[in-house]
């Protein structure tokens, strides 16, 4: 029989694209997002859903009401459901063993002790969350503990590649999908029904499927590489500045490898991202754990790099600002880690502002997409700072980057947005402090224009 509903337990920035882009190409399927939060559910109910993503509201805005459906009843949309995706947060865990590196798996334990007390009949659990290797095992045992008479259950390891900012895009033309399963009859049975999901619109060679430990080790890998491409780059960015060569040259020199490859090799003021950093750290612990030191070093590199490039980049603004900020002002353009999201875990806008906190400076703050709430809580929270109404109080958001960037002595480019390409940099220049100064975090800007105008430029991986 085939799946004719879906259930997805998560309703955030991989749950809520997943499931519509599946509502959206599986019309004779009813899909379930549901979520604890009711906050949550009722934005994803509203007009402005909780997360930006281009292309997402429309999918949505067809398909909410017909076969897509979000929801705060976890044990009604369970009970209904053939297919139940897990979909939850696996954060970072705070304290105990492990502390600061592996990831914690209580929302994933959580959600599959709920499925063992609701299901009654036979599901298919699909692991979606980046977690790390060997957790379906994990939810397979707490699954098979809380066994009821007459249910089975096949657990799926199938782990999202999609980007944030690209997510429907990656999506609907997804380079592949990964499927690991069980390798019995039941096991393939149930692998072959969530390949026929994916088959409404992608073609069955993208579909990949493997060993469930392969599968859940392939996403780690991944985005392991790809954070590793960035720190290498950046690596090279500090050569660069050092020698007179141009980090973007070198770049699209070594990028016409076909060997290499032209993407993910800009150079930037660090990545971010929920992604990145998460799973490398948990590589890392797993390594450790497996009594591999020189491979948990080799990783743990691609995050020192990381930081050393953040740090690079707001010594820099602090040295060619007369070593001190104190009673500056500064403003930062873009607070997402990237572009066309309005994400900010892990940006690297955070530690720049924190940075020029710390040194005495004020703060001014332009994103387009970025609410003012999150801003504050990023920069204020206990993780981040000890005394938040000092902080607090030299913060300031703004809806615009031209009010944003009045009176600065600085202006700090965190975030590619397009929109800050084509900013009148005339008009900004005559309403700032001099030396006016701008530091591209992102190589978006046109640097020999903004030394026209009489900025102070400085960038990445090049000397100006
Ligand atoms: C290399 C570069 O490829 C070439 O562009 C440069 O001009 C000279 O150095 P070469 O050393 O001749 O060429 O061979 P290459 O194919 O790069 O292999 C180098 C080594 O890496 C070999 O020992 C090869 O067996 C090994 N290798 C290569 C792997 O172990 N795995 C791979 O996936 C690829
Ligand atoms: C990443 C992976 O790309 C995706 O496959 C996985 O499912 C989740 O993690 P995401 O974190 O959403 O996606 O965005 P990504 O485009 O990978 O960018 C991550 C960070 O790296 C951003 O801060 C971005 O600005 C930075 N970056 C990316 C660079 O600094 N240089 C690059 O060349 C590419
Ligand atoms: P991701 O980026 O991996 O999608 P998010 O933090 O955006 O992660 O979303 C995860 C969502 O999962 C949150 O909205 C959280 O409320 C929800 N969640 C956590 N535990 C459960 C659970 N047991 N059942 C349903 N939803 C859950």
């Amino acid at each position: 029989m085939s799946i004719k509903n879906i259930c997805c337990l998560g309703a955030g920035y991989v749950g809520g694209p997943t499931c519509s882009v599946i509502a959206l190409k599986c019309p004779e399927i009813k899909v379930t997002v549901a979520d604890l939060s009711k906050d949550r559910i009722a934005q994803w109910n509203s007009e402005k859903l909780p997360i930006y993503e281009p292309g997402l509201d429309d999918v949505v805005r067809k398909c909410r009401g017909k076969n897509l459906f979000f929801s705060n009843n976890i044990e009604e949309s369970i009970l209904e459901a053939d297919l139940i995706f897990i979909s939850v947060n696996t954060p970072t865990k705070i304290n105990g063993n492990g502390k600061g590196r592996a990831a914690d798996l209580k929302y994933v334990e959580g959600a599959a002790r709920i499925i063992a007390d609701v299901a009654q009949n036979n599901k298919i659990v699909v692991e979606k969350s980046t977690v790390p290797v060997r957790a379906a095992e994990s939810i397979a045992n707490i699954l098979i503990a809380n066994q009821k008479p007459g249910v089975t259950y096949q657990i799926l390891s199938n782990p999202e590649f999609l980007a944030e900012g690209t997510a429907v895009n990656d999506l609907l033309n997804a380079d592949r999908v990964l499927i690991g399963g069980e390798n019995t009859e039941a096991g393939r049975e149930a692998v072959e029904k969530l390949c026929s999901i994916y088959e409404h619109w992608l073609p069955r060679k993208n579909i990949v499927t493997m060993n469930t430990w392969s599968s859940e080790l392939s996403k780690l890998a991944a985005n392991a590489m790809l954070a590793q491409r960035i720190s290498s780059i950046n690596s090279l960015s500090a050569v660069c500045e050092a020698t007179g060569a141009d980090v973007s040259e070198v770049a699209r020199a070594v990028g016409l490898d076909s060997r290499i490859g032209s993407k993910f090799l800009q150079a930037s003021v660090g990545f971010g991202g929920s992604c990145f950093q998460k799973d490398i750290l948990n590589l890392v612990y797993i390594c450790e754990c497996l009594n591999l030191p020189e491979v948990a070093a080799y990783w743990q590199q691609v995050i020192d790099m990381n930081e050393y490039q953040k740090h690079r980049f707001t010594t820099k603004i602090i040295e060619s600002c007369f070593n001190t900020l104190s009673g500056k002002k500064i403003c930062i353009l873009g607070f997402a880690f990237k572009k066309n999201t309005g994400d900010t875990r892990e940006s690297p806008a955070i530690h720049v502002a924190k940075t020029l906190l710390d040194e005495g400076a004020s703060i001014k703050i332009y994103d387009p997409k970025v609410d003012k709430e999150q801003i504050d809580e990023d920069l204020t929270n206990p993780y981040v700072c000890e005394n938040p109404e000092n902080y607090r109080k030299r913060i300031s958001i703004y809806t615009d980057p031209y009010t944003a960037s009045k009176d600065c002595h600085a202006i700090v480019v965190c975030t590619e947005w397009d929109e800050f390409v084509d900013l009148d940099y005339k008009k900004i220049y005559g309403n700032m402090m001099k030396p006016a100064y701008i530091f591209d975090g992102r190589k978006i800007l046109d640097h020999q224009a903004l030394i026209n105008i009489g900025y102070h430029v400085q960038t990445i991986g090049k000397r100006l």
